[in-house]
């Protein structure tokens, strides 16, 4: 499949059957393409990324060389999963790189968030080249991108994405999934046998909780973000709304505001809970949480989260607010 131009005759894959075939399909033009050569994927944990990585495991199992860069923004788990999933259950040619201190160090006292931007993305291309400049005989580069890439920003993968990977990397590229729609990436994820809470994962920037730890990024509060977003997905999972709302996650702005813990006085900082609903990220709508749950969610941060003297909830739409904070 080399065009980029899906064809009219495609038929949309709804289902595990379209899904099975596609993929049977897919294994067997990669395999043509890759013969016995060597390919790389920068292997986020998102769907896409993670969908290609399983496909192509099927297609030339140890051929393919996943690296999974940990930039120390990713949320609670996440990596871990990746390394669970990867790493052990498909027994996949991983590596995994933890690179938090190379960039929570790039990123001390810089508080502008385009600047952060920039670091994060730049080093993680950096690493990434690193690690590949490590390996032998690599000839293919595999990527996640999907149709609406090609159809929204020339095929570019995200295009506001980490991830963008460095130019001058003279790979032919592999992309197995270039021209479905990110439903059926899904579908084709589960019929791969791939875990549902991995196929079903909400949108994550690249830049990660770098967005959501507004201001200047400290180790403290950035774990108590990444602990505080862990309790709100939990939460939302144990009361199904996390099928139901796009997107939803915490932001802990660089203030603190006063609170009492056992007697004492805390300046705590303010972890911010947005939930919201959209179709293509361009407006977004408040989904309306119960306050039973609320004040559960609440209660749980403020004891279980340490320097968290307050929860407060972000109720504007988009327009005027973006989804993230910046
Ligand atoms: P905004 O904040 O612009 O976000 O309303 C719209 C959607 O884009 C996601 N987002 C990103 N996704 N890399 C990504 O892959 C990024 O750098 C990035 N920044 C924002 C955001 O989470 C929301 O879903």
């Amino acid at each position: 499949m080399n065009s980029n131009v899906r064809p009219d005759s495609m038929a949309r894959i709804t289902t595990k059957e379209l899904a099975d075939k596609f993929i049977a399909e897919q294994v067997a033009a990669v395999r043509e393409q890759v013969g016995d050569k060597k390919v790389l994927l920068a292997l986020s944990g998102g769907v896409d990324s993670s969908v290609v990585a399983a496909l192509l495991i099927k297609a030339i199992g140890k051929q393919l060389v996943c690296v999974h860069v940990n930039h120390g923004l990713m949320r609670k788990g996440e990596s871990e999963q990746v390394i669970e999933v990867f790493g052990k259950e498909l027994d996949a040619n991983l590596i995994y790189v933890d690179a938090t201190d190379r960039f929570l160090g790039l990123l001390q006292g810089i508080a502008d968030p385009e600047m952060k931007r920039k670091i994060i993305g730049g080093e993680f291309i950096k690493v990434f080249d690193e690690e590949a400049g490590k390996l032998e005989g690599i000839s293919f580069l595999a990527q996640g991108t999907i149709y609406p890439d090609i159809l929204e920003s020339d095929g570019v993968k995200a295009h506001h994405n980490v991830g963008g990977l460095p130019e001058d990397m003279e790979f032919q590229l592999v992309e197995p999934v270039k021209l479905l729609y990110k439903d059926e990436v899904r579908v084709v994820g589960e019929a791969l046998g791939l875990p549902h809470t991995m196929v079903y994962r909400q949108p994550f920037p690249g830049p990660g909780l770098g967005v959501r730890c507004l201001g200047a990024i400290t180790r403290d509060r950035l774990h108590a973000l990444r602990e505080a977003d862990a309790i709100l997905r939990e939460e939302f999972e144990k009361s199904s709304l996390a099928e139901k709302v796009w997107q939803y996650f915490i932001a802990v702005p660089d203030m603190t505001a006063v609170g009492v813990i056992d007697g004492k006085r805390l300046d705590g900082w303010c972890a911010i809970i947005r939930a919201v609903n959209t179709t293509d990220a361009m407006t977004a709508t408040i989904e309306e949480i119960p306050y039973e749950l609320l004040h559960r969610i609440t209660a749980r941060i403020t004891s279980e989260v340490k320097g968290i003297s307050r929860v407060l909830m972000d109720i504007t739409p988009k327009p005027v607010g973006t989804i993230e904070f910046e």
